[in-house]
């Protein structure tokens, strides 16, 4: 057997970031279970003003998002992806509970332990409502819900602005795939806004961001048994108020050299070389419907917080 057959999508990715010039890591891996502790403090922090937006979204508009879901109150599926723990859903949750809304709420995640502490969660605060919980591919698990019930999707915080416009389009693109026409999707925008704002909620001053992205590096450590020092690293972020793109990076400090035992490989950084790890992606209306138009959704109606800062939009499958 030669090595790539035997490598994991994991160590490939990793070794095809790092061979690349300039070099770049994808932060769809940030997510181990020391990861999502660290994006759980982000999301804890003042600085990271997204969690309030969209949680102020959902308080002051959830009557109006309620009625605009199934206007019939016909029984609809929630499925929630990249659920999380649930911290703002739960506000729309107990909302349609408390309504007497008939729907079955399905939040899928890659990640098992966020489903558990979910349904840790979920039991406590709403013992009622009725909830199968998945793990695993998104647009298969959907595609796998064979009932003919209309659907929501919700994809909240702005995780959309972690993908490129490619991958942004191609990810809408299969979504709309596994959906019917009238089916809905509701979708976190992050706005453009004064750059100091948002260089502060990712630059920012207790070190999360940094540990955040530093923590790539020891999962590497820890999973292909390499010997990344991570002091000899930090972070910087970036943000081009034309593009609404903010990027992380990692820099490494000095001349080093780096070995990966279990792809059996080296690279070298010289002293400031930049490793590019995640890009945050600032929208603005216009952005929004492209990609809605151009992924087979309609744009319903938009959902904002008191400064203007973010947007939830609800879409139709057209
Ligand atoms: C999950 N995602 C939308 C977060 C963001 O804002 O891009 C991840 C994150 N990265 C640094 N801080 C938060």
């Amino acid at each position: 057997m030669n090595l790539t057959e035997t490598l994991t999508e994991f160590a490939s990715d990793v070794i095809e970031g790092l061979s690349s010039h300039p070099k770049h890591l994808s932060s769809k891996y940030f997510y181990d279970h020391r990861g999502s502790m660290i994006f759980k403090d982000i999301m804890q922090m003042p600085e990271y003003y997204l969690t309030d937006c969209e949680f102020e979204i959902f308080n002051n508009h959830k009557a109006e998002i309620a009625s605009k879901i199934y206007p019939d109150k016909s029984y609809f599926e929630l499925i929630e992806l990249g659920a999380g723990d649930g911290f703002k859903t739960i506000v729309l949750l107990n909302f349609l509970v408390q309504q007497n809304v008939k729907f079955q709420y399905i939040p899928i995640d890659i990640s098992a332990k966020a489903i558990e502490n979910l349904q840790l969660n979920l039991t406590k605060s709403l013992p009622n409502l009725f909830v199968k919980y998945k793990t695993g591919d998104y647009f298969k698990l959907i595609a796998g819900l064979n009932g003919t019930a209309p659907k929501l999707v919700l994809f909240l915080g702005s995780n959309i602005g972690n993908l490129t416009e490619n991958e942004s389009l191609s990810f809408l693109r299969q979504l709309r795939n596994v959906l019917n026409r009238g089916d809905k999707l509701l979708i976190g925008f992050d706005l453009k806004k004064d750059p100091e704002i948002i260089l502060k909620a990712y630059n920012d001053p207790h070190g999360h961001t940094a540990a955040f992205n530093l923590n790539l590096l020891h999962r590497i450590n820890t999973e292909l048994d390499a010997n990344f020092n991570t002091d000899n690293f930090y972070h910087e972020e970036t943000y081009d108020p034309q593009t609404g793109t903010a990027t992380s990076f990692l820099i490494s400090k000095k001349e080093q050299t780096v070995r990966i035992n279990r792809t059996n490989s080296i690279f070298h950084f010289t002293a400031n070389e930049k490793i590019s790890m995640e890009i945050s992606q600032k929208y603005d209306e216009a952005m929004i419907n492209y990609f809605a138009e151009n992924s087979g959704f309609a744009v319903e109606r938009n959902f904002s917080d008191s400064r203007s800062w973010f947007i939830d939009s609800l879409w139709k499958v057209v």
